[in-house]
């Protein structure tokens, strides 16, 4: 079973003037697999030290073997998340977002717009989902067939890959 975290970007959602619907869409998705358990969530600010402050602090303790982000991924002024991952990762996985974007662009023109990335910091792999529930349910759709593989390599359960 993997442990993930859920770290949903929004300034409204952390102030409590918008309910969070995509935390809790990436919730059931993962559970649903029987894969995943969620064992941390939070909604935090559009914050870049903040969000970086999270991330590092669950992957240095170990807390999880995944963190999703959702939000704050597009071109609002207040969009960081991406830049917080970048401050956190040690190595990028960079085939993760090219996936979710060119699988995406099926789907809505727009998918190009998120400017999602994903990395690793020691032992934890950290993906950006687009905010919206449609975006993040849509994306972690077209990349969860892969990740277990990779959490497995991660974690050093699984060494090589089968040919
Ligand atoms: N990806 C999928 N699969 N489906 C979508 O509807 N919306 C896009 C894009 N990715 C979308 C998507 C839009 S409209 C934007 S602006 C970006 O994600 C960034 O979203 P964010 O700022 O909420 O993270």
């Amino acid at each position: 079973m993997f442990r993930a975290g859920i770290i949903t970007a929004s300034d409204k959602g952390a102030a409590g003037e918008r309910e969070d619907l995509s935390g809790p869409a990436i919730r059931e998705m993962l559970e649903e697999t029987g894969a995943y358990t969620v064992t941390r969530s939070v909604i935090l600010p559009d914050d870049r030290q903040q969000l970086a402050a999270t991330m590092a602090q669950w992957c240095d303790q170990g807390l999880v073997d995944i963190i999703f982000t959702t939000g704050g991924t597009g071109f609002s002024p207040r969009d960081w998340t991406p830049e917080a991952t970048l401050d956190v990762c040690q190595r990028m996985v960079p085939g993760i977002p090219e996936a979710m974007r060119a699988m995406s662009m099926q789907i809505t023109p727009r998918a190009m717009l998120s400017r999602s990335a994903a990395g690793i910091r020691e032992r934890t792999l950290i993906v950006n989902l687009p905010g919206s529930p449609k975006a993040a349910r849509e994306s972690l759709g077209f990349i969860l067939p892969a990740l277990g593989h990779g959490l497995d390599i991660l974690a050093g359960v699984a060494g090589e890959c089968a040919r």
